[in-house]
């Protein structure tokens, strides 16, 4: 039997029209254009119009990336639509876009916060490589602005809609998706979440007056989480690979905040300029950001056939989800082979960061004492 490879053939994008600007934003609460750049990084963001619903804004991404594959909705087997705001609670957001597409698949509908498309990425590769289905539509879509409290300094400045879509199809030449790590640690559960509208506590009264129906987030404990995790998942995902971050020809992290990436790439001793952002235009994205990243990073010629991709993407959960790809129809490189001089490379920088990462975390208490005495002052 051959081998069967995940590679994605088709991208696309779609961004609602009207743009919020950070001056925008000091007119509606108090804030700054230059406390949202510095922290941030984040300079405008785009707010669907009354036309705008998940399902619409997946429908026009999913025909652009159908078109560069080069194949109709009807030859899709599957469709996932990763998203933490649906059109409604019921029906699955995936179903409507399935029927509004005219797709004869099955659909369905994956949570995982801001990590949603990258989870959606491993489950899409999952049905190929075991040979159930040959081309699965992921997309990955946001109107994250219904749930943010424009009160709320907070949180309403760092979030932003937009969809992303791509194709994922089997392939028998090596390359596609190479190595993955989903995770999960609910504990962190209430440090990014919204109160109302569950089971737990449905809508009422109170929800409105006191505005739980919208997201709450402690930033300093996401922000935390998300230096932690960001380098730690990349490396171990693109290590799984038999890889080094050298090797890696471009990274797309989460869009959540350029402090939290360029945090990361010191972290990999990795130029920040192999860090593809284009946060200062959308914000973070949620499910929508990494997917978006890319299909920007193809549009600029940032990434071309061949190249090898690391990706990740956390949030909402708390959850994480990285990737190693090599894109288009490029095969694995034979550097990585039993005895190469790129083989003595892997293992050489894949101890030197063993043992910089252990010398890190057992200077993490001193930082943090440190930290603690400088704030007293
Ligand atoms: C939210 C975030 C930008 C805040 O940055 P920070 O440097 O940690 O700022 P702090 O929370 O320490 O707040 C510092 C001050 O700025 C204020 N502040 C918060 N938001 C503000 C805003 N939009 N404009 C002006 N001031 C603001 C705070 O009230 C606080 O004031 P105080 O010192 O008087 O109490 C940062 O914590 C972050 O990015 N966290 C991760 C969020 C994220 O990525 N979430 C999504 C994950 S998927």
């Amino acid at each position: 039997m051959n081998e069967r490879y995940a590679k994605i053939t088709g991208w696309g994008k779609y961004v609602p029209a009207r743009v919020l600007t950070n001056a925008d934003l000091a007119k509606m609460v108090d804030t700054s254009d230059e406390w949202i750049t510095t922290r941030t990084g984040i300079k405008e963001r785009h707010i669907r119009t009354e036309q705008d619903t998940t399902s619409s804004m997946s429908v026009e991404a999913a025909k652009k990336a159908l078109e560069v594959a080069g194949i109709t909705a009807q030859d899709l087997d599957l469709i996932i639509i990763c998203t933490s705001s649906p059109d409604y609670l019921l029906p699955s957001v995936a179903s409507q876009v399935q029927h509004l597409l005219g797709a004869k698949c099955g659909a369905f509908t994956l949570v995982a916060g801001c990590s949603g498309w990258v989870y959606g990425l491993v489950t899409a590769s999952q049905f190929i490589t075991a040979g159930a289905y040959n081309r699965v539509l992921v997309v990955g879509v946001e109107i994250i602005s219904f749930a943010l409290d424009f009160t709320d300094r907070t949180t309403c400045v760092l979030f932003g809609d937009a969809a992303a879509a791509t194709i994922i199809e089997v392939s028998e030449e090596p390359g596609g998706v190479l190595s993955y790590e989903l995770g999960s640690d609910g504990s962190g559960a209430m440090a990014l979440y919204v109160p109302d509208g569950g089971v737990v506590a449905p809508l009422s009264q109170k929800t409105l007056d006191e505005r739980r129906q919208f997201i709450r987030m402690d930033g300093q404990e996401v922000f935390k989480f998300a230096v932690r995790t960001l380098a730690a998942s990349l490396k171990h995902t693109i290590y799984q690979a038999g890889l080094t971050p050298d090797d890696i020809d471009l990274f797309i992290p989460h869009q959540a905040n350029a402090r939290i990436i360029e945090a990361a790439a010191r972290q990999m001793r990795v130029p920040v300029e192999k860090f593809f952002m284009n946060l200062d235009r959308y914000g973070n994205t949620s499910a929508a950001s990494v997917p978006l990243a890319m299909v920007e990073a193809i549009e600029e010629g940032r990434l071309k056939d061949g190249d090898l991709v690391a990706m990740c993407a956390f949030g909402a959960g708390l959850t994480w989800a990285s990737a190693v790809l090599r894109m288009g129809s490029g095969e694995v490189s034979p550097a990585h082979s039993l005895f190469s001089v790129g083989r003595a490379r892997y293992l050489a920088r894949k101890t030197s960061d063993t043992v910089l990462d252990t010398a890190q975390s057992a200077l993490l208490p001193l930082y943090a004492f440190l930290y603690q005495r400088r704030k007293k002052k």
